[in-house]
């Protein structure tokens, strides 16, 4: 722990967010001894309630969240550090009482503030302007920091528009545009063994690689988020932000160093190389679906076509990536809570031995797990023993769990905050970023439209989606490869007790 005290100022405080991640993730933090308890955090939010009474909600829900890890003692010293002031967002006066008492609690003048603005995106411009206008944007005592979550706009004009309004009050460095899928683990793993190791990127390129699949699916439905996500579907709420940064990440060139806008000029540069399609051009690189019994869900219009299932065919025009396919899929209520990063490489330009009975040869595939069961699955081809030259798929596999205790995963917020707190903005999203994504997911957004009219197709919850999306990628030549780490180790766990039994010697 190297950090000086910091004020945290949650915006939003008596919402979710706050209970069951932010808190959460600052506990962990404090537990762990990573930032300053010297530091302070403050909710700021309409509904009234004391300091205390504030306190004992959040460790309701942190005990929730934690369980055993939300030692009592612990929490004993860290809500000492919690306050609450009640406000209205919307009222620029009252930015001025919250400043005052900011002020009253920060005992050490000099010491930073980062604001979390955990609320509804409409609110968005006036809190940075009454930030501004209340002069807590100023960095005369120290840095200023605001934390800005998803949805950043709705399309590319209203991000641009969002942009010009947060820079009213703050420099683009004070800007931290959150997405929590650069929190987890895999998803920075997935930098360490692209840029760590030397065996991988020679072969990280169109010479080698046949397709990537980047699928992150959910069994869940739209449960009671409904309000929210009939205005957005599925194309704004995960592609735009969440499949858009893994995109970058797979696809870009190595940064000289990890340093925040090292790393963002590379994603930068593969969104700025992303196959532009104009509206009417998706059709064929797209296919939306909704969910059967999506129209039952409280709050849904009956009438509603909002996509909950979207797959995306993305073009990179490079050097390195010139004729890959990269296929993007999400969707809610699909058969698995997954995310997986599949790198199908080529087929040998010569193969020597006969093809299995039952199929072509698999060539080689990389898959990188990014939740559940973390890890990474190499498959290539092997000889079987004693069956003349049969081919069979094997893997070499790295699994998180074999090699970390339970637990040693954490939460995305807790390195996210923490990283906003000490001032790295590396695993932030840049202005140009999000506005560069948007202009990428802005023509699929209105284009599915105007190609599905008032049909969308539909799907079974359980399944992998909508027909449409198999015949989809069938159409160019290739397969959805679903669940692939699981499923290699189901067959794997299959076939080594079956081959157990071949070799046993006759008569035992
Ligand atoms: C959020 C979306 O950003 O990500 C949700 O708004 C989605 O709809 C969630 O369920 C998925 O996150 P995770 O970490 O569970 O994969």
């Amino acid at each position: 722990m190297d950090s000086s005290p910091a004020t945290i100022v949650i915006f939003g405080a008596s919402g979710d967010l706050t209970s069951r991640k932010l808190i959460p993730a600052l506990f962990n933090n404090h537990r762990k001894d990573r930032f300053n308890p010297d530091s302070r955090i403050v909710g700021f939010a309409r509904r009234p309630m004391t300091d205390d009474e504030f306190r004992d909600k959040l460790y309701r829900f942190s005990r929730e969240t934690l369980g055993r890890d939300c030692d009592s003692a612990c929490w004993a010293k860290f809500s000492a550090m919690i306050h609450y002031c009640q406000g209205d967002l919307t009222q620029e006066a009252d930015y001025q009482r919250l400043n005052a008492r900011i002020e009253d609690l920060e005992t050490n003048p000099g010491g930073g503030r980062l604001y979390y603005l955990a609320i509804a995106p409409e609110l968005y411009p006036q809190a940075v302007d009454h930030l501004g206008a209340a002069g807590m944007a100023s960095e005369q005592d120290g840095w200023r920091r605001v934390i800005i979550e998803k949805p950043f706009g709705r399309d590319l004009a209203s991000a641009q528009a969002l942009n010009r309004q947060v820079h009213a009050s703050f420099d683009e460095r004070q800007v931290y545009r959150i997405d929590h899928y650069l929190g987890k683990e895999t998803v920075q793993n997935l930098l360490v063994f692209r840029f760590a190791n030397s065996i991988f990127e020679p072969v990280w390129n169109r010479n080698y690689v046949d397709n990537v699949q980047i699928t992150v699916g959910e069994r869940v439905k739209v449960g009671d988020r409904a309000g929210y996500y009939d205005t957005a579907g599925v194309l704004r709420d995960m592609f735009q932000n969440h499949m858009m940064q893994v995109l970058a990440l797979v696809a870009m060139e190595p940064p000289s160093k990890f340093e925040a806008n090292a790393l963002r000029d590379e994603k930068v540069k593969v969104l700025n190389a992303v196959r532009g399609r104009g509206a009417a051009g998706v059709e064929g690189y797209s296919v939306v679906g909704q969910y059967a019994g999506y129209h039952d869900e409280s709050g849904v219009p009956e009438d509603s076509i909002t996509p909950t299932y979207a797959a995306l065919r993305v073009d990179i025009d490079n050097w390195r990536w010139q004729g890959v396919p990269f296929y993007l899929r999400s969707g809610k209520a699909l058969a698995h809570k997954t995310t997986e990063i599949i790198i199908q490489f080529s087929s040998p330009p010569h193969l020597m031995f006969d093809t299995p009975d039952d199929g072509d040869l698999e060539s080689n595939r990389l898959a990188i797990t990014v939740q559940p069961n973390e890890g990474i699955n190499l498959s290539f081809q092997t000889k079987v023993p004693d069956h003349g030259m049969m081919l069979r798929s094997s893997e070499l596999e790295f699994l998180y769990s074999d090699s970390y205790d339970d637990g040693a995963i954490p939460d995305s917020y807790e390195r996210l905050l923490l990283d906003a707190i000490n001032g790295d903005a590396s695993l932030f999203i840049r202005s140009d970023e999000i506005e560069l994504a948007w202009r990428v997911m802005d023509p699929v957004i209105t284009g599915w439209r105007d190609n599905a009219g008032d049909a969308l197709p539909m799907y079974k919850p359980g399944t992998w989606g909508p027909v449409e999306s198999d015949s989809f990628l069938k159409r160019q030549g290739r397969a959805w490869i679903n669940d692939a780490a699981n499923q290699q180790r189901k067959g794997r766990e299959r076939s080594g007790t079956s081959e157990r039994r071949e070799c046993d010697p006759p008569g035992c």
